[in-house]
């Protein structure tokens, strides 16, 4: 008998078609892939982070391979909050993709003034408030590593938010699930995890690290079990949908987060090697769920017997 397959989600809020999105700045502002597929086949969309000035990034070198992965230390290079909200947003808006804008801030104001504003803006459906990144020197880094900072930020966001808000968390911690549980109590819709694991790369003859920054943001299929772990212990831990990210290659991967506990997957690294990775998840997850006479996608989440 054919099943009626029902792929839909809800993430705290942001109701998306799929459970596969793109992950912050790996897919531009939409049009990044425009000649590989129609971004409305996507669950959603999220953007390039936002901030409120334009911002040209590090110096290059920023980007190096690994053997399972890469570093950047891109340093958040976006357009601003303006140019985002004039030139960006409405192709991305008239695509019919749900978008969901990833943005960040070097101050509680600047996070709250962003948030403002781009949650009031027509076609957001939700934020992603990035509060992880570890490639700038002020700002994002220090809210995301301590539970109490970063709650008390994300309380400040949550006031003037008028749209779900996806907190993104990071990695580099000692206690992710206190960051989390901090995060959900200041009233979080959603929690985003994970972000880049911090690294580094040497030039050994030059004896010079290879990124002018020196350290970047280490990402692809050498964080997934990082990650998965890190995606499992959260889901367990709070009530709020989780946003599984880390290393995600095939469709395979994404349903090992979703038994996990994550609702929804972003594809990051794996665009770069594959333009339609995201596309192809989606495909295999449905495959999947007709090998395995799963109906519902919703049915699957955080199912992960334990021993
Ligand atoms: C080139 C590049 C740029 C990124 N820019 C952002 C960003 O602007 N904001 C953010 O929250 N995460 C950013 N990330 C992190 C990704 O969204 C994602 O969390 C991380 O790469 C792990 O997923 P992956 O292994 O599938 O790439 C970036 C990652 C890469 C590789």
């Amino acid at each position: 008998m054919a099943l009626n397959l029902k792929l839909e989600v809800n993430a705290g809020g942001v109701a998306m078609k799929n459970p596969v999105a793109t992950a912050s700045g790996t897919a531009g502002y939409g049009d990044a892939y425009a000649e590989f597929y129609h971004p409305a086949e996507l669950g959603a969309l999220v953007t390039k982070g936002i901030s409120l000035e334009p911002r040209l990034g590090n110096p290059t070198p920023r980007m190096a391979e690994t053997p399972a992965g890469m570093l950047n230390a891109i340093g958040l290079e976006n357009v601003g909050l303006k140019v985002f909200l004039n030139e960006k947003l409405p192709p991305l808006r008239n695509s019919g993709v749900t978008v969901v804008v990833n943005f960040f801030g070097n101050t509680e104001d600047e996070y709250a003034r962003l948030a403002e504003t781009l949650s009031s803006a027509l076609g957001v459906a939700g934020l992603e408030a990035n509060i992880s990144c570890p490639n700038i020197k002020a700002g994002g880094i220090e809210f995301g590593t301590d539970p109490q900072v970063a709650g008390k930020l994300v309380t400040r966001i949550k006031a003037v938010c008028a749209k779900p808000l996806w907190v993104k968390l990071s990695p580099n911690v000692t206690d992710i699930v206190a960051v989390a549980k901090a995060v959900e109590q200041a009233g979080a819709d959603a929690i985003s995890a994970i972000n880049t694991l911090k690294g580094m790369a040497i030039d050994l003859d030059e004896r010079q690290p290879i990124l002018a920054n020196v350290t970047g943001g280490l990402s692809g299929p050498a964080i997934k079990p990082i990650a998965l772990r890190m995606v499992y212990e959260i889901a367990r831990a709070v009530k709020i949908p989780v946003v599984g990210i880390g290393g995600i290659t095939s469709a395979r991967d994404a349903l090992e987060f979703i038994v996990a506990g994550a609702s929804v997957v972003q594809i990051g690294t794996a665009s770069f090697v594959d333009p339609r990775a995201p596309i192809q998840i989606i495909a295999g997850i449905k495959s999947w769920m007709r090998e395995h006479h799963v109906e519902s996608i919703q049915e699957i989440i955080g199912t992960l017997k334990r021993p």
